[in-house]
């Protein structure tokens, strides 16, 4: 038989009918009050048991983290915090909790020992509200594209080509690591591989997607990403998701519009429908805040920032003005960059797109029109043949949220740019297809989706907003 969830029953006005819940013990008070949550919101349901008519050994059981069901009569609150409670005739413990061994404590804990209990963590208040936000935020993610006429298709995650051209990517091999076949001038005999080649794990789905978007016109994939990327930072994962939608006969401009436009919904969704959770980690952040310098206080509650991103407009800005901006701001000058900006050219590193964000603009940022350097070898080239159709999003706390470009759709330029990069022809014979048969100018982008649960739960640490973390040294779980 299943029983109603708490979030129902915590809802339901009508009082003294019996219920049967089931959940976890959140904390035990006085052998009176056990505060249970079975996940479904962050209110727990107190249920009071009169602990004369309960067994000595049974009470025992009744611990933080133990699996209980409890029926009863659920009625108005006598006390404070709550505006039911249960008054429990029947517990029935399921599973207990060793309280001598069992980490999850009714108190503080740093998030570095939770990332070493990930396994546990989702039972606070925290995790639960960062993971119920993160499933409605995918949820608005897929109802956004499928309302406005996308197909989502799924990208291999095996793949043989590297669509970024960084190298960043995990081989995937069958081969005996200690003893690969060779080939006569000694190096691994891929031919004997698995697959017949190399492959690795996906760095992007964009450019399988951008072979779909040239027959069904707009689709989008969302999807596990990987990256060998070195980079142990609060911003980054070796596995993250990744949202990708590519659209035939859309510009740049065109793409920029659809990618604000999809970010704004989303947030919109999760201010709607996920105001309880969101409440709560306005309230940790704050107090997280309190603990820190003057200075580095951000200046807007959660929900006051996500509002604010919802109804501004954001800022268009070519790299080059960028650059400009840059040269001539005061931490530049002043030799406060870790990288200073010399000239055009440069890449942009986080803490330049972060003063742009933060400090000049105080809001969402598009930059545009990078220069070809520094891009891939799939983005337009513009007249000056210099930079590139490309667009990035950069978001306050975070910088780069988005990147994404118009594609060069002209075959020879695309040729002339693999050549010029060093892009392996041979393997994407494919992909040049598509700029030989019906082709037509196309765009799209990807968004990191932990950088979005990332800024719209508050967190500071990319690791807390996803399950089970995957960077440098890690992967446990
Ligand atoms: O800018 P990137 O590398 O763009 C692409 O992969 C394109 N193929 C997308 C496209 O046009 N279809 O990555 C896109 C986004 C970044 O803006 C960032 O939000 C996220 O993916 N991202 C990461 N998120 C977490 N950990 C990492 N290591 C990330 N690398 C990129
Ligand atoms: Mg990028």
């Amino acid at each position: 038989m299943t029983t109603p969830r708490i979030k129902t029953v915590l809802n339901d006005t009508n009082p003294l009918t019996e219920v049967t819940v089931k959940g976890w013990v959140r904390s035990f008070r006085s052998n009176r009050f056990i505060a249970l949550n079975d996940g479904s919101c962050l209110e727990n349901l107190q249920c009071v048991i009169d602990f004369e008519s309960f067994e000595e050994g049974l009470l025992k059981k009744i611990s933080t983290g133990a699996a209980l069901e409890v029926s009863g009569t659920l009625q108005e609150s006598q006390g404070k915090g709550q505006r039911v409670e249960v008054q429990a005739k029947e517990v029935i413990v399921l599973g207990e909790a060793d309280p001598e061994t069992y980490p999850i404590q009714p108190k503080k804990h740093s998030l570095e020992f939770l990332r070493a209990n990930a396994h546990l963590r989702v039972r606070t208040n925290t995790f639960s509200a960062v993971m119920r936000l993160r499933s409605a935020l995918s949820f608005a993610v897929h109802q956004y594209f499928r309302k406005e006429g996308f197909n989502y298709v799924h990208t291999p995650i095996i793949t043989g080509s590297d669509a970024e051209g960084a190298g960043e990517m995990f081989r995937v091999s069958t081969l005996d690591p200690k003893a690969p076949p060779l080939t006569a001038s000694g190096t691994v005999d891929h031919s004997e591989d698995f697959f017949g080649k190399e492959t690795n794990l996906t760095v992007s789905g964009q450019l399988e997607a951008e072979t779909y978007a040239m027959a069904l016109g707009k689709v989008y994939t969302f999807g596990p990403t990987f990256r060998a990327e070195n980079s142990n930072t609060s911003r980054h994962l070796a596995e993250f998701w990744m949202i990708e939608p590519e659209m035939a006969f859309y510009d740049l401009d065109a793409n920029m519009d659809v990618a604000e436009d999809f970010i704004k919904n989303v947030l919109s969704y999760v201010l709607e429908h996920c105001e309880e959770d969101l409440l709560f980690l306005e309230k940790r952040l704050l107090d997280e805040e309190k603990q820190k310098p003057q200075n580095q206080r951000s200046e807007m509650p959660l929900i006051e920032k996500l509002r604010f991103v919802v109804d501004q407009n954001f800022v268009r800005l070519s790299y080059t003005e960028a650059i400009e901006i840059l040269q001539n701001s005061t931490p530049n000058k002043k030799k406060k960059f870790k990288y200073p900006i010399t000239g055009w050219g440069a890449d942009l590193q986080s803490e330049h797109e972060r003063y742009l964000v933060e400090q000049h603009f105080k809001c969402p940022v598009i930059l545009f029109d990078y220069p070809a350097d520094i891009k891939a070898f799939y983005m337009r080239l513009n007249e000056d043949k210099k930079t590139v159709r490309a667009m990035d999003i950069l978001f306050p706390g975070i910088g780069e949220i988005v990147g994404g470009s118009q594609r060069e759709e002209r075959l020879d330029v695309l040729e002339a740019r693999m050549q010029a990069m060093g892009v392996d022809e041979k393997e994407l014979w494919w992909y040049k297809d598509l700029r030989k048969y019906g082709s037509a100018v196309h765009s799209g982008f990807g968004l990191g989706f932990e950088r979005l649960v990332l800024f719209a739960s508050g967190m500071g640490n990319i690791r807390d907003v996803i399950p089970f973390p995957r960077t440098p040294q890690n992967a446990e779980f």
